[in-house]
């Protein structure tokens, strides 16, 4: 029963959507554990390109099972838009199972979201304003509406009845927001409750009897390491367990089901929304130096760093090896695919981050104080590039130039990682499979 968990080892975008798509034939269930809407995962399968926000990746692939797990949040009206999308691309839904213990992405989670981030101002966290915090707030206060709730009318209006007494003096008197009625919201919620009816299922017994009948599944995690609610840069997080021990949780499995942990980790680093960033070459608007700025432009462009769920432009910068290795980690790594090597064509040289500086002190480590990370300075080391070399259309790692294959040899050294994938173009054909195995 090989079990493989697929997560982001940096702060999220690491191209988990296209490793997903490419490996998810030699499993038997797609299963997304955590997050929600907040999500995008870009997959460009054959000539389609597609961004998913809920729907596991593997779902273009058409013959694994995909399940949204318990630990997911569920915004019912994006979900079924992206049904509805996919059907239009000819994507078949039919085999979808939803778990009836997910929690529902209400209306007034979406307005906290965004009236939060209003009056955090400056500190905003940046989030996606899906109303992921405030629903995964509601879950942990015991006051979450969940996806079996939409089965019967009459506990749905019940709930959402005991839900607004409370919501509504805060939207409108610490707000300024205009309140909710029950029937408002049951006639928003009520015909997606009839659509996703038949996709509703016990997910983790379902997932539990393919275990015992030695079928094998894949996780796919959103976000990343570093927003995963407890092993992040706290409070810019997001508030799910991103790390691999969040999808025994968040899919109703133990952990000893689980047998690979593949990380994702970009040959560089990119961030949306605040947060300590130690690597960032910062763009001149953020404040960034006119030659740091010449970095983080070239990254984005190459890179095409644009937000896949807000558009936003993503912060960038060097590859961090502290970073790595602590994803190694807290995760339990037994593989890493290392995406987006072709972006690096663009450079004469490459930095790698070593360890940080902070008031005379070397951190090779994660630090334990986030104040730290806001101040570390990188140390570098410097590597040659290869520069104007095409390496999108190598397939295997002696294709690739001498410096490129040193690069990659560079990274596992530093972060003590084996990396097994490596992505050179956006095209799942453009991949270099170097050892990746299920089993
Ligand atoms: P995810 O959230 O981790 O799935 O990543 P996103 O889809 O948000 O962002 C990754 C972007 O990089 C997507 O547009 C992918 O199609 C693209 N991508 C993934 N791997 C590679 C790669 O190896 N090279 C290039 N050039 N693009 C890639
Ligand atoms: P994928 O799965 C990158 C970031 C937001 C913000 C913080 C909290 O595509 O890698 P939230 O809306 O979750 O409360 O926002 O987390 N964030 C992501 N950044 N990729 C993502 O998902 C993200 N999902 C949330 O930008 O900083
Ligand atoms: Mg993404």
């Amino acid at each position: 029963m090989p079990s493989t968990v697929i997560v982001g080892a940096q702060w999220g975008d690491e191209g988990k959507g296209k490793v997903t798509d490419l490996i998810t034939s030699d499993y038997d269930f797609v299963v997304r554990f955590q997050g929600g809407n907040n999500a995008g995962h870009t997959v460009k399968h054959g000539e389609r390109t597609l961004a998913l926000h809920l729907m596991p990746s593997g779902i273009m692939d058409e013959v694994a099972i995909p399940v949204i797990g318990n630990g997911v949040v569920i915004d019912p009206g994006v979900l079924v838009e992206e049904m509805e999308m996919l059907e239009t691309e000819g994507i078949s839904c039919k085999n979808l199972k939803i778990s009836c213990d997910a929690h529902v992405i209400m209306p007034y989670h979406k307005d906290f979201d965004g009236a939060d981030e209003k009056r955090l101002g400056e500190n905003k966290i940046g989030t996606t304003k899906r109303g992921i915090g405030p629903c995964y707030q509601d879950k942990a206060a015991r006051k979450g509406i969940r996806i079996q709730d939409l089965l019967d009318e009459k506990i749905f209006r019940l709930k959402i009845e005991a839900a607004l007494s409370q919501k509504n003096p805060i939207l409108e008197k610490i707000y300024g927001l205009a309140p909710y009625t029950v029937d408002q919201i049951c006639e928003e919620y009520l015909p997606y409750a009839r659509i996703l009816k038949p996709f509703m299922t016990e997910s983790a017994q379902l997932l539990n009897t393919a275990l015992r009948e030695g079928k094998n599944i894949l996780f796919e995690g959103a976000q990343g390491t570093l927003l995963d609610i407890d092993h992040g840069t706290y409070p810019y997080v997001t508030s799910s367990s991103c790390c691999a021990g969040g999808a025994a949780i968040g899919a109703g499995v133990g952990p000893t089901a689980i047998n690979k942990v593949l990380g994702i980790q970009k040959a560089y680093i990119t961030r949306v929304g605040g947060g300590p960033f130690p690597t960032e070459q910062r763009y001149i608007e953020d404040g960034g130096s006119p030659e740091e700025s010449i970095i983080g432009n070239l990254f984005c462009t190459e890179g095409h760093e644009f937000g896949t769920t807000t558009g936003r432009k993503r912060r960038c910068g060097w590859f961090d090896a502290v970073i790595a290795r602590y994803a190694a980690e807290v995760n339990g790594l037994t593989d890493v695919a290392l995406t987006k090597l072709d972006v690096l064509s663009a450079f004469e040289t490459i930095k790698v981050c070593t360890a940080y500086e902070c008031e005379g002190k070397i951190y090779d480590y994660f630090p334990m104080q986030q104040s730290v990370l806001f101040h570390a300075k990188p140390i570098y080391e410097e590597l040659p590039g290869w520069k104007g070399t095409d390496i999108s259309t190598c397939r295997s790692f002696e294709e690739l130039p001498e410096n490129a294959q040193k690069y990659v040899e560079y990274i596992e050294e530093i972060a003590g990682v084996h990396i097994s994938i490596i992505g050179v173009g956006q095209d799942r054909q453009q991949t270099i499979v170097r050892g990746w195995t299920s089993k």
